[in-house]
């Protein structure tokens, strides 16, 4: 049963105030995991509330972990997760549902592929059954892994647990969450496991494993991550710092209606995830950075982003993508507010997202009165231009369903979003936290 379409209306005028974003999907994900595998009870504070995260957390607890939620405050959850430790995942009876996150899906191979003798199946939706598993499952074979995947390199996969060695890896493309499946079967071999990375993608385990009592490296300009294994975990306290791609969505809607000035509070501001900043920094936007302390062992900040006057078009290069990989869709809403053309190189991987988010984003744009031009790994938007209502789909897709929103804002008619409840995936909140700023 699909709901009906959601109308997003243009901006009656300037957005203005402080919007609170959600906690970061990443380290939510990162903080349930090392704690349901840790040896003791953790105490989680801010961990978003999504349905991204709660399959996660669902994962978790058919595994064996006990997830005890505290309270529900209005800012997150607060979750006390005593982990499985050394007694293992337990295999439950039925597959695991991933739902639609590529996250948990892929973190839980690298977890799952070490406990020799338990087998675990993963499964998913429709979108998650349609994305590429063997960039995980051929690393991890190297390994000694056992994962049987269907015949098209996608989910179910049927994990049989087998005794792991260690061993060094080299991506074809920078992937955090290819990195971090390695990493997570590395606490299971004897030795050293390393990953090399053509360039840098988002560091979180690295940063959050040392937390759970686990020494790997520090973020380093090699692009090398490393752990020792074997390696329990021991239990920690994690505060999730607010998510940087949630940020994104109420920081270039700030940029593309005139007179706003809004301020997102408490964001992650790390240099793997922070580069949308960089490029709208270089697109003319007057962002003022504040940096405000540490959490979960990300540096957090306020950015306060004022629209002073149209941006203006750049080029995106490949070695950028990683650092800004889940923003393209909100970047490609306002380069068509900004004067020129602006190309984003070496975006490939966007086909492989929750949806085909280039050849998606293209359309979208399209229809909404864009010239736009799309390649294999390139999009090129030319601005500014004068959007008009549309009809669009966010395809179950919640970074798309959150840019149209935002592209809503600066058209001059309601644009209609088809699956728009998709933003239930990261950032449930959203659609209030706008309406905020718009009073
Ligand atoms: C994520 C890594 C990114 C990103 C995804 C979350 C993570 O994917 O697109 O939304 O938490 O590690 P890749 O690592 O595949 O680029």
């Amino acid at each position: 049963m699909s709901s009906a379409p959601f109308i997003a209306e243009p901006a009656t005028g300037p957005l203005r105030g402080t919007a609170a974003v959600p906690g970061d999907k990443s380290v939510s994900h990162r903080a349930v995991l090392f704690a349901a595998m840790a040896d003791g009870t953790s105490r989680l504070r801010r961990v978003l509330d999504s349905a991204d995260v709660r399959a996660t957390i669902g994962a978790v607890e058919v595994l064996g972990a006990r997830v005890v939620e505290d309270a529900r405050c209005g800012d997150g959850l607060t979750l006390t997760v005593t982990g499985w430790g050394a007694a293992g995942p337990r295999p439950p009876h039925d597959p695991i549902d991933c739902a639609n996150s590529g996250t948990t899906t892929r973190l839980l191979m690298g977890v799952l592929a070490g406990w020799s003798g338990r087998t675990f199946t993963l499964t998913g939706d429709a979108s998650l059954s349609g994305r590429p598993m063997r960039r995980v499952t051929e690393p991890l074979t190297r390994m000694g892994a056992r994962l049987e995947l269907s015949e098209g390199g996608t989910l179910p996969v049927t994990i049989r647990g087998a005794g792991l060695a260690p061993a060094e890896h080299d991506l074809v493309v920078a992937s955090a969450q290819v990195k971090t499946a390695i990493l997570l079967a590395g606490l299971r071999a004897a030795g050293r496991t390393l990953v090399r990375e053509p360039g840098p993608s988002r560091d979180h385990t690295e940063r959050l494993l040392p937390a759970f009592g686990v020494a790997s490296s520090r973020p380093t300009a090699t692009h090398a991550a490393w752990v020792d294994g074997p390696a329990p975990l021991t239990p920690t306290d994690v505060a999730v710092p607010g998510d940087p791609s949630s940020a994104a969505f109420i920081i270039g809607a700030a940029l593309i209606v005139p007179g706003s000035v809004v301020t997102v509070a408490g964001v992650d501001l790390n240099p793997t995830r922070a580069g949308f900043l960089t490029v709208l920094e270089r697109m003319g936007a007057d962002l003022a950075i504040r940096p405000a302390g540490e959490a979960g062992a990300e540096p957090v900040g306020d950015v306060t982003a004022t629209f002073t006057a149209p941006l203006t078009a750049t080029t995106i290069t490949a070695e950028e993508v990683p650092s800004l990989v889940d923003e393209v869709p909100l970047l490609a809403v306002v380069a068509a507010h900004a004067e020129g053309t602006t190309r984003f190189e070496g975006v490939g991987e966007l086909r492989v997202k929750e949806s085909d988010r280039l050849q998606a984003l293209a359309g979208a744009l399209d229809a909404l009165g864009v010239t736009v031009r799309a390649g294999d790994d390139w999009l090129q938007v030319e601005g500014p231009a004068e959007t008009g209502g549309a009809v669009l789909d966010s395809l179950g897709d919640h970074r798309l369903a959150m840019a149209y929103a935002v592209a809503a804002l600066a058209a001059r008619a309601p644009v209609s979003i088809a699956r728009y409840d998709a933003i239930g995936v990261s950032f449930p909140a959203f659609t209030e936290v706008l309406r905020s700023l718009r009073a």
